[in-house]
């Protein structure tokens, strides 16, 4: 069974970001992968040093070993200043090359405003010098504060089905990359 790490960019209760991720992490189990969220609200993470010692935060390892051992990440984040989030940045950060080359990745970005890649460019640049796969499939939720219902369910059919179609292209590539 594929397994698909969640990982959010927002720190703020009710954020949309996690709002969508959970709806694509939903969408990657009916596709029979086994998911879990890593929700870094519950999680005590450091600020990157670029040392090796983070023994005083054992989640920073937890953060790892979760990583290492899935097949393929789901990652949501909010746009910060035309980017993706510094929480989001920090946690990569604290990964490397040892737990994220060959993993598959789904970009998820939302916005205040109008949709737009930037946060999502960037995370593919990120990807990239990591050694990670990006499935072409991506999802931008612009005016996010008001794409979701009472629910947590997307408005709009066409957005919650391409955040179908982005959980299941994961699950898929991970299970042709195994
Ligand atoms: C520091 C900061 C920077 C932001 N920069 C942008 C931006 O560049 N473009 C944009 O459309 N919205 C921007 N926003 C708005 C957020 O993207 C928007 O509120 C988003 O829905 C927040 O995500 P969340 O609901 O997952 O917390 C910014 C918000 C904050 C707090």
């Amino acid at each position: 069974m594929v397994k698909v790490i969640g990982l959010c960019g927002s720190l703020r209760d009710s954020a949309t970001s996690e709002k969508a991720l959970k709806l694509a992490l939903a969408a990657a189990q009916s596709a029979e992968a086994e998911v879990e969220y890593l929700d870094f609200k519950q999680m005590h993470l450091p600020f990157c040093h670029g040392g090796e010692d983070y023994s005083e935060y054992p989640d920073v390892a937890v953060l790892q070993a979760k990583v290492k051992a899935a097949d393929a990440l789901l990652i949501s984040t909010p746009e910060y200043h035309g980017s993706f989030s510094g929480v989001l940045k920090n946690a990569l950060d604290l990964l490397g090359f040892e737990e994220l080359t060959d993993k598959v990745i789904g970009l998820i970005s939302v916005l205040g405003g109008a949709q737009n890649s930037n946060a999502l460019n960037d995370l593919r640049t990120v990807s990239r010098w990591v050694h990670a796969w990006v499935v072409p499939e991506q999802v931008a939720i612009g005016q996010a504060w008001k794409q979701f219902d009472e629910q947590g369910q997307l408005i709009d059919p066409k957005l919650a089905e391409r955040i179908e179609k982005l959980a299941f292209s994961v699950v898929d590539t991970a299970k042709k990359l195994r």
